[in-house]
């Protein structure tokens, strides 16, 4: 397959839409962009002292390639530079250019069905209650050796849900034609599969080069 074919996954915090993504990459050999990142790695320099949308207009790899952009503070730290319109803006084209890439592309995100990539064949929205992601989270970062407290967890999911869903920027929610799946209940093979299956229907609707 030579022309693009762009998958959009949207959703909070924590619902499964990062494995999803990947899987999603890995199985039909695309590329795949965890847009957060970028978002983190904004979020770090700001951190650090340099202004958002000065961080946002200048990002390397390298600062993509950051070991540390993964804790709480980042992401807290993110969802408040990803207010800013000038830091969004910085960031749409390299995008864009990564949903267009020849044989595929896996974009997760808040935004990435609504405004980043609105043509895109096929949209998901992966969602699940605050509570089940905070407990993944909680998981996630206690395995990885973080000292956390659950509610401390179920407090910051449900910040960053709030200032995500409310921004005047491209506000986290669903593309009005994406097809939402709920992980509350369902193991990280059923999520899938599900999205497997909303995927491979719209391959078959979709003509491919
Ligand atoms: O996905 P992740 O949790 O890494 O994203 C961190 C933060 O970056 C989110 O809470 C959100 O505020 C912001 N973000 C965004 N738009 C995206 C991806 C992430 O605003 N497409």
């Amino acid at each position: 397959m030579s022309e693009s074919f762009t998958i959009a996954v949207d959703g909070p915090a924590a619902a499964g839409k990062g494995t999803i993504s990947k899987a999603v990459a890995a199985h039909y050999g695309f590329g795949h962009l965890d847009t957060g990142l970028l978002y983190r790695a904004v979020g770090a320099k700001m951190m650090e002292g340099t202004a958002a949308a000065e961080a946002a207009r200048n990002l390397t790899p390298e600062d993509l390639a950051r070991d540390d952009l993964r804790g709480p503070e980042v992401a807290q730290a993110a969802s408040k530079v990803a207010v800013i319109a000038e830091v969004r803006a910085a960031l749409v084209d390299f995008q864009r250019a990564f949903a267009r890439r020849a044989g595929g592309a896996v974009l997760d995100g808040r935004d990435i069905g609504t405004v980043i990539c609105p043509y895109a064949q096929v949209k998901l929205f992966v969602t699940a209650s605050a509570e089940v992601r905070a407990r993944r989270r909680f998981l996630e970062l206690t395995s990885a050796g973080k000292v956390v407290s659950l509610e401390d967890v179920l407090a910051d999911v449900k910040a960053r849900d709030e200032r995500d869903m409310n921004r005047a920027e491209a506000p986290l929610k669903p593309a009005a034609d994406a097809v939402l799946i709920d992980t509350s209940e369902l193991s990280i093979d059923e999520a899938l599969a599900a999205a497997l299956t909303v995927i491979e229907a719209r391959r078959q609707a979709v003509p491919q080069s």
